[in-house]
């Protein structure tokens, strides 16, 4: 079954190359570009033309497969060799978000696995197709969990966008909004702006819209008010990386949504794929969290904002302790604390 959604597909695979939605130019152009080679793959996780966690990891996953198609040599061993320089530059893009170790891991098992440079490419191919449509099946059961949590009525808070343009389909947190609306189910969302790339101005805003959800944006800093003034029932959002404990990294500022849900008193809900867990990594201190460019913070959209010569601090993500997540909720169903206990009986990763 699929949910109806306006959304187009936003990384498709093209058989010699690959199309993304660029969600740099969101919300005023809605262009797709081809990406045909390994480099223009990384360039465009670096540069966030695609981005949101499994996005990440599908986009490296078919990024390998197109270095894969494109390599000429019949000799297995420096086919393995120039495939594996391959994974290892996309894996450098960006550090916090799992999805992408992960889905290169796939693909370097099928590389592994292979015995023919025909037989790798074909292989490495489909396994980076699986990985897309997977993760659509998947971002479809973690909407209808998350609608369940939901009341006729209700207000929820949102953060970045952990949509269906950050995944094959649906998305994670957003999946639940676009299948309440298609079943008329009515429920008020507030997106938060998410400085300082305005992941839920230009992007969550966007998306939701397009879908005919009810949406009402907010700048970061009138999240407590709102919650205050609007009554908002619960807050929802994505996850780049969950260590063992529970401790969630997602994108900045979900940390203190967090510690205002508990604040007043509200569910705080983690939404997120097998794929984003991190099962290696006792607790979130061990998590690595991006850096980026202070430009992000001193301009906005090219035009300077901030004195020269300031100095910044532009870390991506937070890391928000388990004890104030409600239950993340998983392809599997809803895990609750105690998070080391229960996650293993809920994810095997693969
Ligand atoms: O820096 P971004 O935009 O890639 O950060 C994205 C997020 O933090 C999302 O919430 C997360 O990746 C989940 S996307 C389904």
């Amino acid at each position: 079954m699929t949910i109806q959604t306006a959304l187009p597909y936003s990384i498709q695979w093209k058989g010699d190359h690959i199309s993304i939605l660029n969600q740099q130019a969101l919300p005023h152009i809605t262009e797709f570009i081809k990406l045909q080679s390994v480099e223009d793959v990384f360039d465009s996780i670096v540069t966030l033309k695609v981005r949101g966690a499994p996005a990440i990891g599908i986009t490296a996953a078919y990024g390998a497969a197109l270095g894969a198609i494109q390599e000429e040599t019949e000799d297995f061993s420096l086919f393995k060799e120039k495939i594996l320089g391959y994974i290892q530059r996309l894996a450098s893009s960006r550090p916090t978000a799992v999805n992408l170790f992960w889905a290169l891991n796939r693909i370097e098992r099928v590389l592994q696995a292979a015995c023919t440079v025909t037989e790798a490419q074909k292989n490495i191919v489909s396994e980076a197709q699986d990985i897309f449509r997977e993760d659509e099946e998947i971002c479809r059961k973690i909407g209808e969990y998350g609608l369940s949590l939901f009341n006729e009525g209700d207000r929820v808070l949102t953060h970045c966008n952990a949509g269906g343009i950050a995944t094959a389909r649906y998305g994670t947190a957003l999946a639940a909004f676009h299948l309440a609306k298609e079943r008329n189910f009515p429920i008020k969302v507030f997106a938060s702006e998410t400085r300082p790339v305005f992941q839920g101005a230009r992007l969550t805003a966007w998306e939701l819209q397009q879908s005919g959800v009810d949406v009402t944006l907010i700048a970061d800093s009138m999240a407590a008010h709102t919650i205050k003034e609007k009554k908002i029932n619960a807050i929802i959002v994505g996850a780049d990386r969950i260590a063992a404990n529970g401790d969630t990294a997602n994108k900045i500022g979900t940390l203190s949504l967090a510690i205002l849900a508990s604040h007043f008193g509200i569910p705080f809900y983690v939404a997120a794929p097998s794929s984003t867990f991190d099962l290696s990594l006792s607790s979130g201190e061990q998590i690595p969290i991006e850096e980026r460019n202070g430009d992000e913070i001193t301009t906005i959209q090219g035009k300077r904002i901030a004195p020269e010569g300031i100095q910044t601090f532009n870390p991506a993500f937070d890391v928000t302790p388990a004890k104030l997540i409600t239950g993340i909720i998983t392809e599997n169903g809803m895990i609750r604390p105690d998070y080391t206990s229960n996650i293993p009986s809920k994810i095997k990763t693969r």
